[in-house]
């Protein structure tokens, strides 16, 4: 029998190198999965882990795609030797973190050039040959930071939001072209690199902004960190819910990899106003404002060794 042909991108950590290596190793030896990556010379840390997990060796092939650049993807395509793609997974992104104004236009490019427009080049590259074949899945990593507003979160938040947008829109429209879905996987927080690679670091450019803002910096940071202690996920337990998603039979368009934050959306959909959402995430995160005196004026105040905390991750 085929074996159902996967493409994957941004596999050379985290929840990407995870799903490659379980498909590759799954019992079944029914996947060929496709593990791509900007950067071969990063490959090595998935290649110990295929080993480490017994994958037969022809059933994972690693080949560099960089989603922002399409002559990479269209040569990714070509290399596929079975001629098509049956489940595609729209994984690879870049965060960013940090007040607004912080943040350098290089970093904000670059992460709507990952997270949105990259989506869109593999989606343009390989959506319709699935339309003419009448067959195929698309999952696309998504994130709760694509369905609630995080405090400085904004660029990456409007990022995963717009893949929200890209998603359903196509999912109203495929059904009758045989695709069975587009299916986003909304996770929380989970436990990969992601936050090390965040660009620019956490925090981008303090110096450019003032010091009460530097201040809800630290305390997002100090909540998120606990947020991230309790609640973070394992990728191993993620990508269950991948397979769970391209198992299913009548597949939704979304997938939530936990409960925890349901209530918040749930919030959110009762008051379509945002009042309620953003009194409450308010609350949440800045439980205490911080004082005239400690706000201060200027922008003093600059390296808090708290602000380089690789644990308070954005969902
Ligand atoms: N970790 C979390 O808490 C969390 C929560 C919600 C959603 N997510 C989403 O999960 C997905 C995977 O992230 P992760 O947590 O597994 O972090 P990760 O380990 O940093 O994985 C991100 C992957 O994307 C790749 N990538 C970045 N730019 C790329 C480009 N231009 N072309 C191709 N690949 C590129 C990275 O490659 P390099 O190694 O070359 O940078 C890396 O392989 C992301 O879409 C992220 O937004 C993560």
């Amino acid at each position: 029998m085929a074996r159902t042909v996967v493409l994957i991108t941004g596999c050379s950590s985290g929840i990407g190198l995870h799903l490659a290596v379980r498909l590759a190793s799954d019992p079944s030896q029914s996947f060929k999965v496709y593990a791509t990556m900007r950067d071969l010379k990063t490959q090595g840390q998935l290649w110990e882990a295929a080993r480490a997990q017994g994958c037969p060796q022809d059933s994972l092939e690693m080949l560099q795609l960089d989603v922002r650049d399409s002559k990479s993807v269209a040569d990714a395509q070509a290399c596929v030797t079975e001629g098509r793609v049956d489940i595609l997974v729209c994984n690879a992104g870049q965060g960013l973190l940090g007040p607004l104004e912080a943040l350098g236009e290089d970093a904000v490019g670059s992460v709507l050039d990952v997270n949105v427009a990259g989506t869109v080049r593999m989606l343009q590259a390989f959506l319709p040959e699935m339309k003419r074949r009448g067959s195929g899945r698309v999952l696309v990593t998504g994130s709760m930071g694509g369905l609630m507003g995080l405090p400085f979160n904004d660029v990456y938040c409007a990022s995963k939001f717009a893949l929200e947008g890209l998603c359903e829109s196509l999912a109203v429209l495929l059904p009758p072209f045989g695709v069975h879905s587009v299916s986003l996987i909304e996770c929380g927080p989970v436990h990969t690199p992601f936050m090390q690679k965040v660009l620019g670091g956490p925090g981008g450019m303090l110096d450019r902004t003032d010091t009460r803002t530097r201040l809800l910096f630290h305390q997002y940071l100090q909540h998120n960190k606990e947020i991230f202690r309790e609640a973070a996920q394992r990728p191993e337990e993620v990508v269950e819910v991948f397979l769970t998603a391209l198992r299913a039979a009548k597949p939704a368009l979304r997938y939530f990899t936990t409960e925890r934050f349901l209530p918040l959306q749930q919030m959110r959909l009762d008051n379509p106003s945002g009042s309620s959402y953003v009194a409450a995430m308010h609350r949440n995160v800045f439980p205490k404002e911080p004082s005239e005196t400690e706000a201060g004026t200027g922008t003093s105040g600059v390296g808090d060794p708290e602000l380089g905390d690789p644990l308070a991750a954005p969902q």
